[in-house]
């Protein structure tokens, strides 16, 4: 494919992303990538083009996992098992955390220490602490889980947990005077009147989950749930804080009390190694019953770099190629159709970092680099200290970090992964995968 071919192609997904129709080259490059030469899988327009990907898988293959093992493939169970909307909904569907999961199970539950949970937007940390609220739960802690709403006051973000909180967990001869006393509270309070109503009278441990902390923007806020968690380590009380967000809201609250460190434990989260990957796929496969090609899983697994957001979302749209074409076998070319098709939903929230990155493919920069860029910003969550030349490749897709440090990152945390997606589609479209 010439240079020429490419800018065609450039323009009209651009034209695509802008609403106009599906570029017909596009969809007939990439999905004919795939097929080996000789083969009678024609380009002529995209629909042949979907009509004979479907035609060349084996029919041994397209019915595998049907019938005899009892399953039934159907888009509702892909989409439970690949769902990347909403967080894991139980422990078996959480992979490649065990590490983080036993550091807040021992913080909390054997040292009585707080936790701060930071990683990037989608990084799986309301999937985390879900799943550490149901083993917590299972140790005989109450967990309290909430998400935290801007610009409130600390009264009316830790009201809601003290209404919340079980009698059972209450020691016996105080729940009416915990009752009469929380009644009572004004409408503003602040941490020590916090500490003193639960102090004294919450009996057995008792874990408040404060998710989507870094929405709290008021540092006055902040400096007060510091205080309260410090003033809680200070009297005995089994009372833990567990706060959710993003690296910055982590340390804004450490430093307003910096003697909190000897009571708490910072769980970072990055990215979940390659085995896990796999163990999540497996899972997916065992689940639907649909079976992962290796060239599929390296296509998925390149462009996620361990997001496990995007491991889901690429292996559900490639999932969906695959179910369209009426199989059970998910190619490479399905992978390649899902990850156009995830760039596509993307793109439709992104369209000016989706336009940059297919002229930034187009460009004559060469693939690799890019990907490289892309890669390692992936894994990091920022783009290295060192790396300029990545600056000037990534143009206004990148902006400083909200924190005062002089870090860049995605202005879209989750675009570094599109952008290998782009890479990946691009090969595919001048023949170099
Ligand atoms: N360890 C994991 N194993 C499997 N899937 C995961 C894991 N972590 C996250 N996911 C999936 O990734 C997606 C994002 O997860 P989650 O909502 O927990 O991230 P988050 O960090 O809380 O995101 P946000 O910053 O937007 O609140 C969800 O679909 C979730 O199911
Ligand atoms: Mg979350």
């Amino acid at each position: 494919m010439t240079r020429l071919d490419i800018k065609n192609w450039v323009e009209k997904a651009v034209h695509w992303f802008e609403g106009g129709r599906a570029p017909r080259k596009l969809d007939a490059l990439l999905l004919d990538r795939p097929v080996p030469s000789g083969d009678r899988f024609a380009l002529a327009s995209h629909r042949e083009a979907l009509d004979g990907l479907g035609a060349k898988e084996p029919i041994a293959e397209q019915t595998a996992g049907l019938g005899d093992t009892g399953f039934r493939l159907d888009r509702v169970k892909v989409a439970q098992t690949f769902d990347s909307a909403h967080p894991v909904r139980s422990r078996s569907e959480l992979f490649g955390r065990a590490l983080e999961l036993d550091a807040m199970l021992s913080a909390t539950v054997d040292f009585g220490q707080h936790v701060i949970i930071h990683g990037a937007r989608g990084s799986g940390k309301t999937s985390l602490v879900r799943v550490f609220g149901d083993h917590a739960d299972g140790q005989g802690a109450v967990v309290i889980y909430m998400a935290c709403e801007p610009d409130v006051s600390f009264a009316a973000l830790a009201r809601p947990y003290l209404q919340a909180l079980p009698t059972t967990a209450l020691v016996p001869q105080e729940r009416a005077h915990f009752q009469s006393a929380l009644a009572a509270l004004p409408e503003t309070f602040g941490p020590r009147a916090f500490v003193e109503l639960v102090a004294e009278r919450v009996s057995g441990p008792v874990i408040l989950i404060f998710d989507e902390f870094d929405r709290i923007t008021d540092t006055r806020v902040k400096a007060e749930m510091a205080v309260a968690m410090k003033l809680l380590s200070d009297a005995l009380a089994n009372v833990l804080f567990v706060l959710v967000g993003i690296a910055h809201s982590v340390s804004d609250v450490i430093d307003c009390h910096p003697s909190l460190r000897r009571h708490m434990r910072v769980v970072s989260l990055g990215r979940i190694e390659a085995d896990s990957v796999k163990e999540l796929i497996d899972a997916g496969e065992a689940t639907t019953g649909l079976v992962f090609k290796e060239e599929a899983r390296v296509i998925i697994g390149r462009a996620s770099c361990g997001s496990p957001f995007h491991v889901r979302m690429f292996c559900h749209h490639a999932a969906i190629a695959a179910l369209m074409r009426g199989s059970s076998s998910v190619s490479g070319s399905d992978a390649r159709r899902g990850l156009r098709s995830a760039i596509e939903q993307w793109a439709a929230m992104n369209r000016e970092d989706a336009q940059y990155f297919l002229r930034l493919v187009e460009s004559g920069v060469r693939l690799p680099e890019i990907e490289e860029v892309a890669h390692a910003a992936a894994l990091v969550d920022k783009i290295p200290d060192e790396n300029e030349s990545a600056r000037a490749l990534l143009g206004d897709t990148i902006v400083v970090e909200e924190n005062g440090a002089q870090t860049f990152v995605f202005r879209d945390s989750v675009a570094p992964q599109f952008l290998i997606a782009y890479v990946i589609l691009a090969e595919a479209a001048v023949g170099l995968d």
